[in-house]
């Protein structure tokens, strides 16, 4: 992605594969070092003897292709046995069923298009369908609406960053015709209280979407582990359909994820068929059109290798690190973890706000430590795998250097992706940041292809501007809450 050349052309003869293996490692030598634990999201490393098996299985199926049902009998069988493996896990009997995916996205894509479609064949009155979901829910939501043209309320969050059952009932009406909640949520690791939208939904009428993308493949095992566990799952009658990827806490290879229905009278609604094309007849169940076999094999391998017995060993010391980590976070004076999360998915940020956690984040970059920003409220984000076990101490030591450095160096905050991140989160005026961000797309996937922060800042770019007005409103608004604390302790409330 990152050439400076744009006049790249197909090698006019083939390069020896030898070279061009070489040449992959060069390309892969600053990659995040995620085999050590250095990532806190995007990979979910599960060792490197299943590693080699996850290739050796993903490449025997690579060139299959999936798009035809009838064609490659094997991944159709590996498909279905996919869906029957994680209808179980979720307690579902023999009538929920489902599609493999290419990932979470594209599970929640489907969730979004099957409601939609069903509501416009059973409640044809409706003409802006509406799904309420928590503010925490995750971006694929909004992706999803936004192409199938479905309005998503955000319902807001109580104190302990679950949804507020209270404010989904309110918001509920004439339109709506989905609820979701997540177990967990990307953000802060929490689970919504699906039990309570599962009953809401049955009373309503409405039906029920649970995200478990990322839990899907953990909560469940932690629970045969003996862990206490909020149900999510089919038990409850209201849930309706449920998306768990397999690329995640599954650690089966990239492109795998699942959907699945209560009733093929949800799933009936996902499927596209066009009758008139010259090509022939075209039938697809989800998204893609030609979907590579590889990814449908490692997942079925995958959970076949790992089994019921270590899935449930995984999760617990999954379970295991990530407390080690939050107390170990926690006995840090100036770092403190965001609300309870359940399992394996937390933020953290500075117990002092005026310690900017953006800075300690540049600085464990710096060192070699991959982490993850939220914004609302600012923070960092862990998603903890078993590639951490072996480097909690380390990581905890980098981020107490990391304090003491921007402790030492206050102007680290004001610089870099700090700044920026900092003027992100607090810049009242959203749409500007949403005109910067497309531009810096266009510039990452323009011919030449750079990074943002490689190109020098045009002072009159739309960028350079919301970074001053950015800075400025930051600031503005800093002294403002400083004068509205010092008024409220004058007052004493
Ligand atoms: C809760 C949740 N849902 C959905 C997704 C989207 O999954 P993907 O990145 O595989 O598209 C994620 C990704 O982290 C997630 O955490």
């Amino acid at each position: 992605m990152n050439n400076s050349e744009t006049n790249i052309e197909i090698p006019s003869q083939g390069v020896g594969r030898e070279n061009i293996l070489k040449e992959i490692n060069v390309l892969a030598k600053d990659d995040p070092d995620f085999k050590n634990g250095r990532t806190w999201g995007l990979v979910y490393y599960a060792g490197d003897e299943h590693s080699a098996f996850l290739k050796e299985v993903h490449a025997q199926f690579s060139s299959q292709n999936a798009l035809n049902p009838t064609a490659f009998k094997s991944l159709k069988t590996m498909e279905n046995e996919v869906i029957r493996m994680t209808a179980n896990l979720f307690h579902g009997d023999e009538e929920v069923v489902g599609t493999m995916t290419s990932g979470g996205t594209e599970s929640i894509m489907m969730a979004v298009k099957t409601y939609r479609d069903r509501a416009r064949k059973l409640k044809p009155w409706i003409r802006n369908p509406e799904i309420i979901a928590p503010a925490s829910v995750h971006v694929a939501f909004d992706k999803a609406c936004k192409y199938f043209d479905v309005k998503l309320i955000h319902a807001p969050l109580k104190n302990d960053f679950t949804v507020d059952i209270k404010a989904v009932k309110k918001k509920i009406g004439f339109n709506t015709i989905l609820l979701v909640g997540s177990a967990p949520q990307y953000p802060h690791g929490v689970v919504d209280d699906i039990k309570a939208l599962s009953d809401l939904g049955l009373k309503k009428k409405i039906p029920v979407h649970v995200d478990a993308c990322l839990g899907g493949f953990l909560l469940p095992f932690l629970e045969k582990g003996g862990v206490d566990i909020p149900l999510f799952d089919y038990r409850l009658p209201g849930v309706t359909s449920i998306s768990a990827d397999l690329h995640k806490y599954g650690f089966t290879a990239k492109g795998a994820s699942t959907i699945t229905y209560r009733s093929m009278q949800y799933l009936k609604h996902q499927f596209f068929v066009y009758e008139n094309w010259p090509g022939g007849i075209f039938a697809s169940p989800a998204m893609l059109g030609t979907r590579s076999g590889g990814p449908i094999a490692a997942a079925w391998a995958t959970l076949k290798a790992i089994g019921q017995d270590g899935y449930i060993k995984s999760s617990l010391e999954i379970l295991e690190t990530t407390k080690k980590l939050m107390s170990a976070i926690n006995a840090i004076p100036e770092m403190k973890v965001i609300g309870k999360p359940v399992a394996c998915v937390f933020a953290y940020t500075t117990t002092d706000p005026k310690l900017n956690i953006y800075a300690i984040a540049d600085r464990l970059n710096e060192k070699g430590w991959h982490v993850d920003r939220n914004q609302r409220p600012e923070s960092l984000h862990a998603m903890v795998t078993i590639a951490h076990k072996e480097h909690i101490d380390e990581f905890v030591d980098a981020i107490k250097e990391a304090v003491d450095y921007v402790k030492a160096n206050p102007e680290k905050s004001k610089e870099g992706n700090a700044a920026m991140y900092g003027m992100i989160a607090k810049i009242p005026l959203r749409g500007m940041i949403k005109s910067s961000v497309l531009k810096m797309m266009q510039q990452m996937y323009s011919a030449k292809g750079t990074m943002p922060d490689e190109e020098e800042l045009d002072p009159n770019s739309m960028e350079a501007l919301t970074q001053r007005l950015g800075m400025q409103a930051i600031e503005v608004k800093e002294q403002l809450d400083g004068i509205v604390s010092n008024i409220k302790s004058k007052l004493k409330f």
